[in-house]
């Protein structure tokens, strides 16, 4: 807007220093010669009035000498009056004049001279036309253009870098770690860029290493909890309490093992693939079914086939579950939706339990927090992280909400593409 805004006061100052320093002291020369042509028709010694003396003055000056009548026959009304060039002349010739040229060649001055306002006198003008005034508007009216778009050029060659640091900048809020920026544009933003692309360097180096050191513990954890359930095997049998004690700790925390897995795996490799939402819901409900007490009901509209990570989207179903079945009732519905309007899915797991305090909610989708309640029993506090990460890398989002008649109502949204 800005170099718009400045080109257009550069053309409108040299629109009007070409007309008032070029243009208009042309017109004045012209003027004045004209008037001093009608002064010398005017002269004492020249009558006018006589045919011979008029024909002598047309031939020698080209100058016709008109009567009101006449001026009309030869085409006085097509010519345009003036009144630029009316004053002047007036001022030139001191008294009232009236100056019109007309529109259609030959170009002709018609003046009604102020020494005798009965006559109109006509000047030729060989190369004076309206004509000669727009190529200057339209030369200048290019300019104007080819200015602010080369100005418009300029800036998005400028804004460009900025805009994929932008867009790269998100996709590492977004935990995704985008492919080095090209380093382009001014050298300021050449740096930035360089800065930016070391840091999602640095910040991909971190994350592998987290991974890979989670990932080592979780690991190496596994075979001793192998070996003492092993070695509770042998108890003898009058101690089979202790026993069922060690193999439900040990299940506990083979769970917890399994979240931290899920959570340092980003699940990026998994490829999206076109699938029906509902029978992976279908899936999940089935594998799920078979405990007992537990029941799940469900509610499954009718929706299109969405790209989706299979094997995530059952992981996000199944710590959802997990959760109502574990901090709600026994007895849960899992329902899905197409909303044709927003162009997205959704699906919501709701239990009948004691539901979340409001204040709570956002915090729980941190790793390793937990409610008040379950602080101290089983879970390590990943389900809802895990849930979050996996639902944001489908572009969607999750929301926890507590249903008026109570219960938690966890909804997962996913965009329809
Ligand atoms: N359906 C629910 N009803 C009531 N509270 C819930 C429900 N789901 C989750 N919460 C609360 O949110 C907390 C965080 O849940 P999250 O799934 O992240 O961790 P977790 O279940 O404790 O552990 P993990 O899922 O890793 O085994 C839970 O500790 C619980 O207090
Ligand atoms: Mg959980």
């Amino acid at each position: 807007m800005l170099i718009g805004v400045l080109l257009l006061i550069n053309q409108v100052v040299s629109y009007l220093s070409v007309t008032y320093y070029f243009i208009r002291p042309n017109y004045q020369q012209i003027n004045s010669l004209i008037a001093t042509q009608i002064k010398m028709v005017f002269l004492d010694e020249v009558n006018y009035h006589d045919d011979a003396t008029q024909k002598n003055i047309f031939e020698t000056t080209n100058i016709h000498i008109y009567s009101e009548v006449e001026a009309i026959d030869n085409g006085l009304q097509q010519a345009v009056y003036y009144q630029f060039f009316s004053r002047q002349i007036s001022d030139l010739l001191g008294g009232e004049a009236d100056v019109r040229i007309s529109s259609t060649e030959p170009f002709l001055i018609w003046v009604n001279p102020p020494q005798d306002p009965n006559v109109w006198i006509t000047i030729p003008m060989a190369s004076f036309s309206e004509g000669d005034i727009s190529p200057l508007t339209i030369y200048l009216l290019v300019i104007g253009i080819l200015s602010v778009a080369g100005g418009w050029i300029f800036v998005r060659r400028l804004n460009k870098p900025l805009h994929a640091l932008q867009v790269a900048a998100l996709e590492v809020a977004r935990g995704r770690v985008p492919a080095p920026l090209e380093e382009q544009g001014s050298s300021e933003i050449i740096s930035v860029t360089r800065a930016f692309n070391r840091m999602s360097k640095g910040i991909k180096q971190l994350e592998d290493d987290r991974a890979l050191l989670t990932a080592g513990i979780s690991h190496d954890l596994r075979t001793p909890l192998t070996r003492i359930r092993l070695a509770s095997e042998m108890l003898p049998e009058d101690q089979s309490w202790v026993k069922d004690g060690i193999v439900h700790d040990i299940e506990d925390m083979n769970d917890i093992i399994d979240q931290f897995i899920d959570y340092v795996r980003q699940d990026t490799r998994e490829q999206k693939e076109k699938m029906s939402l509902n029978d992976l819901i279908e899936d999940v409900v089935q594998a799920r079914n078979i405990e007992e007490h537990h029941h799940i009901v469900t509610h499954l509209g009718n929706i299109p086939e969405v790209r989706l990570r299979k094997v995530a989207i059952k992981r996000v179903l199944d710590n959802l579950i997990e959760n109502a079945f574990r901090y709600g009732s026994d007895n849960i519905e899992i329902s899905s939706e197409f909303h044709k309007r927003n162009r997205t899915v959704s699906f919501c797991v709701r239990d009948f339990g004691p539901g979340i305090p409001e204040e709570q909610m956002e915090n729980l989708f941190q790793p390793f927090t937990q409610g008040d309640k379950a602080r101290g029993s089983v879970g390590s506090g990943l389900g809802l992280a895990i849930i979050n990460r996996i639902v944001s890398l489908h572009k969607g989002q999750v929301e926890l909400t507590n249903h008026p008649e109570g219960g938690l109502m966890a909804t997962v949204t996913i965009p329809f593409n």
